[in-house]
């Protein structure tokens, strides 16, 4: 990523009031699909608000952005909620790709989109593990470059089984599993 991009996330969460640990409304309907233990991956993971949810619901949490303002800030969201042991977090430029690691039984991508990770993504899950990714796309919307086609997760996850999906108003979110026994 260019520099300047980086730093704009900067400024951006610089500006902002800390987050509040918590599923995105898409996926809080699904609260019980996500285990209760094991590792998570949160990938672009912003200012910290789903890790902190994922290590306080009992799982061991990888998060990674490319903004430190980011990170920094969901550093201290997990300490001030307490999972401050059980989170971890990298400042990483994904544009490289994932951060080399074990394999998750939780991967969460919310509101980041690069199609050239979704292999990777898909390698990265354990058997039996949860993908709940979500991304800006072109159903509802204007079409953009940083956008999803129509059907673009559905397609890139197909060997996975679907537990929901959804498209429409400018977003396109998967929640689906990996097959095998966690
Ligand atoms: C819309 S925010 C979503 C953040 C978080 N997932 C959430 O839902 O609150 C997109 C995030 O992607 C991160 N990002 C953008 N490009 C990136 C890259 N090349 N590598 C790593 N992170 C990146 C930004 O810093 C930002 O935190």
């Amino acid at each position: 990523m260019a520099e300047t991009d980086r730093l704009r996330w900067d400024d951006r969460y610089a500006g902002r009031a800390g987050a509040v640990a918590g599923l995105p409304q898409l996926f809080a309907r699904y609260a019980d699909a996500f285990p209760t233990a094991g590792l998570a991956l949160d990938v672009a993971c912003g200012p910290g608000a789903v890790s902190a949810w994922l290590a306080g619901r009992g799982l061991t949490v990888l998060g990674v952005d490319v903004s430190p303002v980011a990170v920094e800030q969901a550093r201290q969201l997990a300490a001030s909620t307490g999972v401050g042991d059980r989170c971890r977090f990298e400042v990483a430029d994904l544009d490289e790709g994932l951060p080399p690691g074990p394999r998750a039984d939780v991967i969460v991508c919310h509101l980041f989109r690069d199609p050239r990770l979704y292999p990777a993504i898909l390698s990265r899950l354990a058997p039996g593990g949860l993908l709940a990714i979500a991304v800006l796309s072109e159903v509802g919307a204007a079409p953009g470059g940083f956008r999803a086609r129509a059907g673009e997760l559905v397609a890139a996850f197909a060997c996975l089984d679907t537990v929901a999906s959804g498209e429409g108003g400018g977003e396109a979110w998967l929640l689906a599993r990996s097959k095998g026994d966690r």
